[in-house]
């Protein structure tokens, strides 16, 4: 220990703890949150059981029953703070022009004038956690650093099983006076000080919510929620909002990306990293399972959420996955939509929000027959009666679970590799029961970055009580991408241009569609382990072995290029899933239009001029 007493606080610096800005900056915010003590995480397995302990005696953790699921954790959080606010969240530019029209804006200054208030005396009766993390392998020339300044164990605990985390971080970080030593600071509160002698509840938080980020200076400020995002600050805010910003300036690329490895039984394996809004089955995807007649195949993960992507100078794009575990959505999660993820959540795990049962283990809408009772997420009985007369949850639709890449038994031997692998395809996805076909290759990449700025997704009852309305999400980014969205177009366009001159291949950029949906309102694509299928397609086009047909929007499959060995499904419900519909193609034209007038402040002109392509293919 080296520091000085900082106003009546010891900062209790680990010696190991050597570089100076850091220990400037925890002073500093220690000073203004106030917290009773700092706790210096050293990310050791001692220290986790010991952090998990306390929060069971706190109240805030059930530990479950220990045969059923060792090592694991059931956190139900306050009724209030169940997800992101997108509404809350900020991107604090200097100027309102380069957070642009899709993003919350307010000025630094006056930003931090509104949460200086709120931070004093923030910790007051609590411990500040100092939880130092690495998005990306330690030391990857990909990854970068933060450090997380939390009031929440249960966030120290999560950030632990979702990044690198712990004092390995430091010596990567160094003493800082080599000009490196480089990292992003994240001060996080749930916004709950505690006078003295005051009783704390099982899930602090506060009804104002603040997530802020400031891309110039790269700092993160969030107040008010224990939750996900909005408090696992190396997540959305860091791997996303702000490593966006520094991908825009240091020309890289920070996704929100699936990366997984596919093997064909001849042994050549492939990269792809897929795009899809939340609630589109990203995990399933990046975990799936080859089906019958697949023999031979292999699927394997390397991310589940998020891709860093960097591109080298032979022209390869090369990307890791910058989280270290899943913190995916429970509710719909079974042996048949991902057999690979359930097994990852046998032992040493932890699930927020999902329902307990009554021999303590866990229970979700979807993940089998329902138990005749249980205890659902706001600790009320539950029984199949109740969910029947009244409609209640017992998960509530959010819920989640948090568990270590390392427990999937389907991960890929490269997901720690500090290289990244090489991205041979890159999928946008959305939600889409009409208009959108199963799959469509852009003929080149400006088609491909039009396809992904045009995306859209059917919103889900779980995200919206306006279920079914499709929402323009680009890139999958809409919640996401730290600064203007036409910029973020234009630096796409300007990566292609850059990995053309080098003369390599680009990867090859593809739009797929599980959702689309027959007369009766049933989806029509069996999804899950089936769009291995698709996948197997898209590597035929890599290899030009599939010719595909054309039209208005790019190239997709006739019948008898997908592998149907092992499914039945006729030429007539293929054609449901990928028919272009003149009229509808049309009616989604205008909706590009509405878009782009959204996004017409620095929006690339190859955009229009590609949707005039489209039109003038429709009007032939
Ligand atoms: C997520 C999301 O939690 O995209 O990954 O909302
Ligand atoms: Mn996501």
């Amino acid at each position: 220990m080296n520091q000085p007493a900082m106003q009546g606080l010891n900062l209790g610096t680990p010696s190991y703890v050597k570089n100076a800005r850091l220990i400037a900056w925890v002073a500093d915010m220690a000073a203004l949150c106030k917290p009773d003590s700092i706790y210096w995480c050293d990310g050791s397995q001692e220290e986790y059981d010991r952090l998990c302990q306390q929060l069971v005696d706190a109240g805030t953790f059930k530990k479950l029953n220990a045969a059923k699921r060792p090592n694991s954790f059931l956190a139900c959080s306050d009724p209030t703070d169940v997800a992101r606010v997108e509404d809350r969240t900020y991107i604090c530019s200097e100027k309102k022009e380069n957070a642009g029209p899709t993003n919350n804006w307010m000025a630094p200054a006056e930003m931090r004038a509104t949460l200086q208030p709120l931070f004093d005396g923030c910790m007051k009766g609590r411990t500040m956690y100092v939880v130092p993390f690495s998005m990306g392998p330690l030391g990857s020339p990909i990854a970068h650093i933060g450090i997380e300044l939390s009031d929440s164990p249960y966030v120290a605990v999560n950030m632990r099983i979702m990044t690198r985390m712990g004092k390995a971080v430091y010596d990567v970080l160094g003493d800082g006076l080599d000009g490196k030593g480089e990292f992003v600071p994240c001060v996080h509160t749930v916004g709950a000080p505690l006078q003295a002698g005051q009783a704390d509840v099982q899930w602090p938080c506060n009804k104002t919510k603040y997530i802020v980020h400031y891309p110039e200076t790269r700092e993160i400020w969030s107040y008010g929620s224990g939750y996900g995002g909005n408090a696992l600050l190396g997540k959305k805010c860091f791997a996303l909002r702000i490593a966006s910003t520094m991908g825009q300036s240091e020309g890289w690329l920070a996704e929100h990306m699936l990366i997984l490895g596919v093997t064909n039984p001849q042994g050549k394996k492939y990269h792809v990293a897929a795009a899809f809004p939340s609630a589109c089955g990203k995990t399933n995807f990046a975990m799936l399972i080859p089906p019958a007649g697949f023999e031979g195949w292999k699927v394997t993960t390397i991310g589940d959420d998020i891709a860093w992507i960097k591109p080298q100078a032979n022209g390869k794009l090369h990307a890791i996955n910058p989280e270290a575990g899943y913190f995916g959505v429970a509710p719909g999660t079974n042996q048949l939509t991902n057999p690979n993820c359930m097994a990852s959540l046998n032992e040493n795990a932890i699930f927020t929000n999902v329902a307990l049962t009554d021999d303590g283990d866990v229970w979700w809408e979807g993940m089998s027959e329902p138990p005749a009772h249980c205890i659902d997420w706001q600790g009320k009985d539950w029984t199949p009666a109740v969910a029947k007369a009244t409609g209640a949850k017992a998960a509530h639709p959010n819920a989640r679970f948090t568990v270590a890449a390392t427990n999937n038994p389907a991960l890929d031997s490269a997901w720690d590799d500090p290289a990244g692998v090489p991205i041979d395809a890159f999928i946008f996805g959305g939600r889409r029961s009409t208009t959108v076909p199963l799959v469509t290759q852009a003929r080149n990449w400006t088609e491909g970055v039009y396809m992904a700025a045009t995306m859209g997704s059917e919103t889900t009852a779980a995200a919206t009580s306006a279920a079914g309305v499709v929402r323009r999400d680009p890139f999958a980014m809409l919640p996401f991408i730290g600064y203007n969205m036409s910029d973020y177009f234009q630096h796409w366009l300007n990566l292609g241009k850059k990995l053309e001159a080098t003369g390599a291949k680009l990867p090859g950029i593809f739009c797929v569609n599980w959702f689309r949906k027959g007369e009766d309102g049933q989806f029509v694509w069996p999804g899950y382990g089936e769009n291995m299928r698709v996948l197997k397609w898209m590597i035929d086009r890599l290899e030009n072995r599939a010719p595909g047909k054309e039209h208005v929007f790019g190239v997709s499959p006739s019948y008898n290029e997908l592998t149907w060995t092992g499914l039945q499904f006729t030429p007539e419900q293929f054609n449901t899933v990928t028919s272009i519909d003149k009229a509808a193609w049309q009616a989604e034209l205008k909706l590009h239009a509405e878009l782009f007038e959204q996004l017409a402040h620095h929006l690339p002109t190859e955009m229009s001029a590609t949707k005039a392509q489209i039109e003038q293919r429709l009007a032939a």
